[in-house]
């Protein structure tokens, strides 16, 4: 399964690549907003430091003007994912961008139907937002399986992008679905190494290993 880091901060995100934890990075106007920085700057910049896919999501509403940004965000750099809501515009968008060989990702999807009609657009990317959909008492796990059994009934090519990934058991449902790729804070990615009976392991081995009194280094 591949991981991409859902953030616009560049220490963040180096601090992971440093480790190959980062096949790609999704970004959204939230988070430019977080960042402090100029969109088209600070995605120049993640595209330089990461080799995979960085979506960068578009913010007209009208397929014509979606398009128009598509284009500039996608002349950034190779790796674009140009990020398009899904909308009956963001679809239109999602085909000619497609067509014309850029990486699309379709965004706020929170039904299959969705996700069929992304697919049938062409759409690199299909991202159902798991965790919007349990703040309103729905199950974002459901969705991801549910789209997993239809692209697998007809053989669709969109990858299932887990996104609004909130804990480390949406990471590891995912896996278990068989979602192509998951987005995750920073922080659920580095949370993914704790576990409490690691602590407490490490602690006895720290606690007999000083009544040794012994030293390797
Ligand atoms: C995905 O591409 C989105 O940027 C992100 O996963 C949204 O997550 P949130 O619902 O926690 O804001």
């Amino acid at each position: 399964m591949k991981f991409f880091v859902d953030t616009a901060e560049i220490d963040a995100i180096a601090e992971l690549n440093d480790l190959g934890m980062v096949d790609g990075v999704t970004t959204n106007p939230s988070l430019i907003l977080k960042s402090g920085r100029d969109i088209l700057e600070v995605t120049k910049e993640i595209c330089d430091l990461v080799d995979g896919p960085v979506s960068a999501e578009v913010v007209a509403l009208k397929a014509e003007d979606m398009i128009a940004e598509g284009r500039k965000l996608a002349a950034i750099a190779d790796n674009i994912a140009v990020k398009v809501p899904l909308t009956w515009d963001g679809l239109k968008t999602c085909r000619v961008l497609t067509d014309e060989g850029h990486m699309v990702n379709v965004t706020l999807c929170f039904s299959a139907n969705q996700a069929l009609l992304a697919a049938k657009a062409g759409a690199t990317f299909i991202s159902p937002f798991i965790g919007r959909l349990d703040d309103i008492n729905l199950d974002g796990m459901e969705l991801i399986a549910d789209i997993r059994t239809i692209y697998d009934n007809y053989g669709y090519e969109t990858q299932i992008l887990a996104a609004s990934i909130r804990t480390v058991n949406h990471v590891t449902e995912s896996a278990r679905i068989g979602a192509d790729v998951i987005t995750a804070p920073p922080a659920v990615i580095k949370a993914l190494a704790s576990h409490p009976l690691t602590d407490k392991g490490l602690d006895a081995f720290m606690a007999d290993w000083a009544k040794t009194g012994q030293k390797i280094l």
